[in-house]
Parts: C-alpha cells; sequence; structure tokens
C-alpha cells in the first residue's frame, strides 16, 4: 500500500548541513599515517584532581537524577568564578547543561521562534549556524573582514544587520575558526544598540580564558552589561579545563528566566549526571595552574604555527587573539573541501575546510594548534610540499 506521507524528518531538520569535517573524517578512516588537526580539542587528557572527583562520586554511589538547573554547589562555584572573573553573579542565574553545545540550544529553545530572525557574526562554528535552523529561525550573517594582520568586525554592517525585529544576537569570541576577539569598545556599541532595540546577545564565551591577550581572559558582555540587559552567556567546561568527553557547561541568564529554563533542562535531559558536576567543581575550584598551562602552551604553539606558516609563499595568516585555531587563506583555492581531501590521501595531513564554517570561510583552512611543536611541524611540512608539489592543483570549482 501506497504511503500518502514520506516517513521523513522536518523539513527545517532534513535541511541542516551535513558535517564537511567528518566527511574528510571518512576520507582518511583506517589510515594510521595522518596527522590530524582538524578537530577542535586540546590535545591532553583531563587532570587526574579533576578525574579523581568524578570516580569518587560513582565510589560513593551518585548515580540518582539530581537537580535541573545543577547541585547547588556547582552554582555556587560558578557564580564565585563568574563573579571573580567579570561581574557580581548570583548562583540563582546559573544552571549547569550537558556541555556548551547544549547551553547554546536550551537558549535558543528558550527564546527563539519559528519564523524569527537572528543576526550571526561568521564565519562561525557549525553547530552555532545549524541551532536557530532546527527551530525554524532564518539567519542574517555578518561576515568578519579578513587581512593578514587581523580580522575585523565591519561594525556599520552588523548595526545595519540588527534591525528592530532582530530576535537575536549569536557572536562567538574568541571566535572559532579565525581567533577574532570582540573589543570592550565594540561590545559596548553591540550593548547599546541591541538595548534599543530588544535585542538578545547570546555570548559563546566558550574560548574566554584561551586568549592570549594581556589578562587571559577574553572581553565578555558579562563585563559591560547592566542588571536588566537581554544578555545570556553559554560557556563550557570542555577547553578551559580539557574537558571536551565530559559534556559540562553552563549559561548565565537573567533572573527571571531561570524557572522556564529549568523546565526546558526538565524536558531535554532532566540534569546533568551529578558525578560529572562533581568533576566540574573540582576544576572551577582548583582548575586555574590547568588554564595556565594551557593557555601558555597554546600561545607557543600559536606563534610557532604562524611563524611556519609565513614562510609559504601561498599562505596568508592573521594571528589569532584567542582560541586554538589558525584560519589560513591559500591563495588561488577555492575549494576548500576539495583541497582537504587531496591533503588527506596524497600527504597525510588532516585540516577543516574553511566552507564548513559557511560561504564566507571558502577559501580557507582551519588549524588546531593544541598539538606538540614537533607535530605542528611535521604538519607545516606536508602543507609546504603539497602547495610546492605540481601535481596538487588548487581544485576549482
Ligand atoms: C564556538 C564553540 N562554542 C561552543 C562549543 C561547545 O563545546 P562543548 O559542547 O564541548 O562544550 C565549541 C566546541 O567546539 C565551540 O567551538
Amino acid at each position: 500500500m501506497k504511503r500518502e506521507t514520506p516517513i521523513a524528518a522536518r523539513a527545517a531538520v532534513q535541511s541542516l548541513a551535513a558535517s564537511k569535517i567528518r566527511e574528510l573524517y571518512n576520507e582518511g578512516l583506517g589510515r594510521k599515517d595522518i596527522l590530524a588537526f582538524w578537530v577542535g580539542e586540546p590535545d591532553e587528557p583531563t587532570p587526574e584532581f579533576i578525574r579523581k572527583a568524578g570516580i569518587d562520586s560513582i565510589a560513593a554511589g551518585e548515580l540518582f537524577y539530581t537537580h535541573n538547573l545543577g547541585i547547588p554547589k556547582l552554582r555556587e562555584a560558578l557564580a564565585a568564578y563568574i563573579s571573580r572573573l567579570h561581574r557580581k553573579t548570583d548562583p540563582a542565574q546559573i544552571a549547569v547543561t550537558s556541555a556548551g553545545v547544549n547551553a547554546l540550544m536550551l537558549a535558543s529553545q528558550l527564546l527563539v521562534d519559528h519564523g524569527d530572525h537572528v543576526v550571526e557574526v561568521t564565519p562561525l562554528w557549525p553547530n552555532l549556524q545549524e541551532i536557530p535552523k532546527i527551530l525554524g529561525a532564518s539567519v542574517t550573517t555578518v561576515p568578519l573582514d579578513f587581512a593578514p594582520t587581523g580580522w575585523t568586525l565591519n561594525m556599520k554592517k552588523l548595526l545595519a544587520a540588527l534591525t528592530p525585529g532582530t530576535r537575536v544576537l549569536y557572536l562567538n569570541s574568541p571566535n572559532n575558526p579565525t581567533g577574532w576577539t570582540i573589543s570592550r569598545e565594540e561590545q559596548k556599541t553591540i550593548l547599546e544598540h541591541c538595548r534599543r532595540h530588544g535585542i538578545w546577545i547570546f555570548a559563546d564565551d566558550a574560548y574566554e580564558r584561551l586568549y592570549f591577550g594581556k589578562g587571559g581572559v577574553a572581553p565578555s558582555f558579562l563585563d559591560g552589561m547592566q542588571e536588566d540587559d537581554r544578555v545570556i552567556s553559554t560557556n563550557t567546561f570542555s577547553k578551559s579545563w580539557l574537558m571536551t568527553g565530559w559534556r559540562l557547561g553552563w549559561l548565565v541568564v537573567p533572573p527571571s528566566l531561570v524557572a522556564d529554563l529549568g523546565k526546558l533542562i526538565e524536558y531535554n535531559t532532566s540534569c546533568t549526571p551529578i558525578f560529572i558536576q562533581r568533576a566540574g567543581i573540582a576544576a572551577v575550584t582548583q582548575g586555574e595552574p590547568v588554564i595556565e598551562h594551557t593557555r601558555e602552551r597554546f600561545h607557543r604553539a600559536r606563534d610557532f604555527l604562524v611563524g611556519e606558516l609565513r614562510k609559504i609563499e601561498r599562505v596568508e595568516v592573521a594571528v589569532p587573539e584567542g582560541t586554538m585555531y589558525v584560519f589560513l587563506r591559500v591563495k588561488g583555492m577555492t575549494d576548500s573541501l576539495g583541497f582537504c581531501k587531496q591533503l588527506v590521501r596524497d600527504h597525510g595531513l588532516g585540516l577543516a575546510p574553511g566552507s564548513a564554517f559557511g560561504p564566507e570561510g571558502e577559501g580557507f583552512l582551519r588549524w588546531c594548534f593544541a598539538a606538540d611543536t614537533d607535530k605542528l611541524a611535521e604538519g607545516v611540512a606536508r602543507l609546504r610540499s603539497a602547495l610546492a608539489n605540481p601535481k596538487t592543483d588548487l581544485p576549482n570549482r
């Protein structure tokens, strides 16, 4: 019997982009000789004292459901941490989530309706580009401008895109993949504009501690905002404390949203596992040396990689102010996915195609520099030889 309606996902879900990094990964499946810099992940394991806190909690039998918004001790520890870094924050404004991506989805479910208009500064981490689309929002992108001296935000273009009917500005700084970091002056201008038009700001602060500028903490909207501003900050334990696999993050929201956020968490994950939260308490209360160590290591790696890449004639690169990525331009390349496949196949080098971060990323490659210098040096040698080899034609679409 013929079915009247096909068995299929919602149209908004069907039209989500498939992961280009995954496509590339499949290209190199089963090969041991690939030097991979395509995944956005620190290369060191979670420190022992954090793991122990999780293990002790499991051993003590903390294996049951817990609070929707997170256990009070972790919310208090996070409030103290944010108060120290940014502004006086109450534990009641914090919700613990199953990592940063879940925090972003929850914030979006809380405030973005089908048909809403949202704005994003791009190039941008693919997940952030797709989340508003899952909810049926329409997305306007405002691309950063590239020059080897640095990535810059065109404020005029951004403010023009943030029309009075806009619901949310999604802004990730330090930015994955470019490393661009917003200044306090730019934040002030955006805050004033959004305040005037009732536009929400979703600040994705995932890389705020992987910032190589003065003080080691990137400027945050939390610093300059007023009590009643429409600002939500999302964050994660993944990068600062080397905890990608633990899936732990948080949101800072205006107090009036907390009760509804709790309901949403109930219907998404109900709660973050308590033993994961115990590990989080250890990280946030004793983890400053971990952050210092990682930032110093990545700072050295960044300087080394940028220096080496700049010696390659066809490569242009700006110094990233934060994150663990270099977003490099290869002159003459217009099909970054095709080129990345060639790099994997013929040179055993795994980089992420710029087009994975939106059409504005085409012509670029993302290189995660969370690696030792020897590995980075070998990767650069492979890229140099690929670009010098007359058989490596840069695929053009
Ligand atoms: C910009 C950005 N935001 C948020 C995240 C969230 O990470 P997680 O879900 O591991 O917390 C990532 C991870 O790569 C990211 O790049």
